[in-house]
């Protein structure tokens, strides 16, 4: 990969008068001075404790994370700048994951609308709220790949797939810096956790990872290379280890990709601990080596593990470590501080400070949470319900009146008060402002205490409000408890009593609408002919209730898309659309399904190719796939040229036309397969995608540019390159988009 050239984007200070400000510094810094930069400690709840004041005094801390009450902040930060000999102003992290008051859906929800734009407008919400409360730093985005939904952390994530995650990562980089990083409402941003974390085995957090290196570059790496030539101020390590080395001390990874090949000059923060936790993992023998380990690898900042703290100055004393790499990371450190202006406007402007956040970021939560909903089932159009066709309707489920539930992981400083829920949104919609039933009437019942209760003591009210009602809208799913870190599931079908909920309601007859609220893709072939209408809304943030609401009554329609696959039962794990052929792919004609083996079979009756016997070898639904309330038909795929060399590019095109009889938000996908090549290639990569407004009836030509240069993988000898020969192009509403072409690489000579 070639070293990244681009200026920073964000600084409006000339780099040179910032770089001449740290050597300034630095050559007035004592060894214990320049350490206490590197130091990352927690804050406080509330009145900071005389220790803390002690060591910020001294210059021994150079940040704080979780430091939530802002007097406290403007306090310590006070002692900072004005007590501390050198005065450098503390940087203040926190997790702002999906927004600080007012919340957003889920990183992956957010992916699910494939909307950078909207993604950015989030980031810079997020950041205008949290900075006002003093917090210059958040510990996102997260770009960790995620292909396997056993992993609580895919709800933070952007989905399976690295052009998705790299051009949402970029917007939310956009969002949370700003156009200009040193404005009281930027913020720096982190790109988390480098890397290959989403590989841990079986989807349990912090478990070990394989990455082949050739994965490592194609898959993981690059969205964290997208965040970087966006400007992106910090990186945090991953828990995780690569091929025996724990991210907190890869050199691999801190120095020889990231400052190397891409150049990066912001900062690296160790994740919570994970600088001792080389002692747990195995690789150090106490504190001193794991500093030492830590430091050597290119992690700047320790964050809480106290180690650089007790070891660095003994470990230049003993000539163990050069002091030129302690001035190293403490200049990292400190450019990062200089570009966010810290030195000229450390404290927080209380006439900035949001209280209540104004109406326009529930505006934006709710135009976030209608499109990331995904629409994966509408059997004979149920959806929208007509109002004057479903009057009486019964509102189900543990996560129908949840104000805290619907919000996700990561929710630190919502302000759960303001949620609107589901079941106060329909009420509203459809009993309107009388609420006496002369309009519609609106019956609900909890019936499972949570999504896990395996309590049916309450399915005959259930089943009751149900043969009343119109239509049953279940609201069934996860908890937020279930998803995040260290929120890890052996088995993603929805918890405790939900199915034989569903099955109960369903032996009504009344329809069934299903709306999931979850912080994963969940395993739901079993429940999924249980219902007419399915919405994957994931944990939609604040306005879920009005999104869903509206969308299920038609005020708004679905246009979100799977940001990664849904698995038909957990066992398919990990499956995604991206796969390498094998030599013996599945195939309709040789797969067998164990109910259809016969008594006796050989053992070659079975097809020899790559499947499950107890599944298909299909997901549930793709990646990219989405329904809406019309229908789209794509044609007149064109390639031009459909010849080009290594650092051309051809353009794709196709037309999509609206042939149904709503308005409706068409994904329009591009997909790529390098058939032939010297190591083997995905059947399919996403190159590009375009959020597409049809009026029914309406067609629109949509082309694509495509660079040769964006077909590069790394090669045989782990450089990229870009091979010549026939591609296969498609373009369309999904990972399984049909309609194709394809064009030809030649060599330059
Ligand atoms: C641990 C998590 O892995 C990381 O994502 C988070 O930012 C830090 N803790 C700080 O809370």
């Amino acid at each position: 990969m070639p070293r990244s050239t681009s200026p920073n984007p964000v600084t409006t200070e000339p780099e040179e008068s910032i770089e001449h400000r740290i050597r300034t510094l630095l050559d007035q810094m004592t060894l214990g001075e320049k350490i206490g930069q590197l130091n990352q400690l927690q804050g406080t709840d509330g009145p900071a404790s005389d220790e803390l004041i002690r060591e910020v005094r001294a210059g021994r801390v150079g940040s704080l994370l979780n430091q939530v009450d802002v007097s406290t902040l403007d306090e310590l930060q006070r002692i900072a700048v004005e007590e501390s000999r050198l005065g450098i102003p503390l940087l203040v992290g926190r997790d702002v994951i999906h927004g600080f008051r007012t919340i957003l859906p889920i990183p992956l929800g957010q992916a699910a609308t494939w909307d950078p734009d909207l993604v950015e407008a989030g980031a810079r919400m997020a950041a205008r709220e949290a900075t006002s409360h003093g917090i210059r730093w958040t510990f996102a985005p997260m770009v960790d790949i995620g292909r396997d939904p056993r992993w609580g952390r895919v709800a933070e994530c952007l989905g399976e797939d690295p052009h998705l995650a790299s051009e949402l990562a970029v917007a939310m980089v956009r969002g949370f810096q700003g156009r200009e990083l040193g404005a009281p409402d930027s913020m720096a941003a982190c790109a988390k956790h480098f890397a290959g974390y989403g590989a841990s085995e079986a989807g349990r957090d912090y478990n070990t990872t394989n990455i082949p290196e050739r994965e490592l570059r194609s898959v993981h790496l690059p969205p964290f290379r997208a965040a970087v030539d966006a400007g992106v101020c910090t990186l945090m390590a991953s828990f995780s280890d690569l091929d025996g080395i724990p991210a907190s001390a890869n050199r691999f990874l801190m120095t020889t990709i990231l400052r190397e090949e891409w150049g990066f000059d912001g900062f690296v923060v160790s994740d919570w601990e994970s600088i001792p936790q080389l002692c747990v993992h195995g690789l150090c023998e106490d504190g001193r080596e794991a500093a030492l380990a830590a430091a050597l690898a290119g992690i700047d900042m320790d964050m809480v593990g106290r180690l650089y703290e007790q070891h660095l100055s003994t470990l230049v004393a003993d000539g163990a470590l050069d002091e030129a790499q302690i001035d190293l990371m403490v200049s990292r450190v400190l450019r990062v501080k200089f570009r966010l202006g810290l030195f000229e406007q450390p404290y927080t402007d209380p006439s900035r400070r949001l209280a209540t956040p104004p109406a326009s970021h529930r505006d934006l939560a709710y135009q976030a949470a209608v499109r990331s909903a995904v629409l994966l089932k509408n059997e004979g159009e149920l959806l929208p319900l007509a109002p004057d066709r479903f009057r009486k309707v019964a509102v189900l489920g543990p996560l129908a009146a949840e104000a805290t539930e619907q919000l996700g992981t990561w929710i630190f400083d919502a302000d759960p008060s303001l949620s609107v829920t589901p079941l106060e949104a329909i009420r509203e919609l459809v009993e309107g402002e009388a609420g006496d039933g002369s309009r519609g009437e609106v019956r609900h019942v909890r019936v499972l205490e949570t999504g896990r209760s395996r309590s049916q003591s309450e399915f005959g009210d259930a089943v009751d409000a149900a043969r009343w009602a119109d239509v049953a809208l279940l609201f069934l799913g996860e908890e937020s408890v279930l998803s995040g870190e260290a929120h890890c599931r052996a088995d993603i079908s929805l918890p405790g009593a939900q199915e034989a909920l569903l099955r109960a309601v369903r032996g009504t007859g009344t329809p069934v609408v299903l709306v999931v609220l979850a912080g994963r893709p969940l395993a739901l072939e079993s429940v999924l002919d249980q219902v007419g209408a399915l919405i994957m809304a994931w944990h939609p943030g604040t306005m879920a209730g009005p999104a869903i609401a509206d969308l299920l009554f038609g005020h708004a329609s679905p246009s979100g898309r799977l940001p990664m696959t849904l698995p038909r039962v957990t066992g398919q794990i990990p499956i995604y659309y991206a796969h390498r052929n094998t030599g013996r792919p599945p195939t309709p004609d040789s797969f067998v399904h164990i109910d259809d083996l016969p008594r006796g079979a050989s053992q070659l009756s079975t097809g020899l190719t790559s499947y499950h016997l107890d599944t298909h070898y299909t997901p549930l639904f793709p990646f990219g796939f989405g329904l809406t309330y019309t229908s789209f038909r794509y044609r007149d795929l064109a390639v031009r040229p459909t010849e080009t060399t290594p650092d051309g590019s051809v353009r794709v095109s196709a037309v999509v036309e609206n042939t149904g009889t709503r308005p409706g938000i068409e994904v329009v996908q591009l997909y790529v397969r390098d058939p032939v090549a010297s190591v083997t290639r995905p059947v399919r990569e996403l190159k590009g995608f375009r959020r597409v407004a049809l009026e029914p009836g309406e067609s629109r030509a949509v082309d694509f540019e495509l660079s040769a240069h964006s077909l590069a993988f790394p090669g045989r000898d782990m450089n990229q390159v870009v091979e010549p020969g026939r591609f296969d192009v498609w373009v369309g509403g999904s990972a399984e988009a049909s309609l194709g072409g394809s064009f030809t690489i030649v060599d330059r000579a």
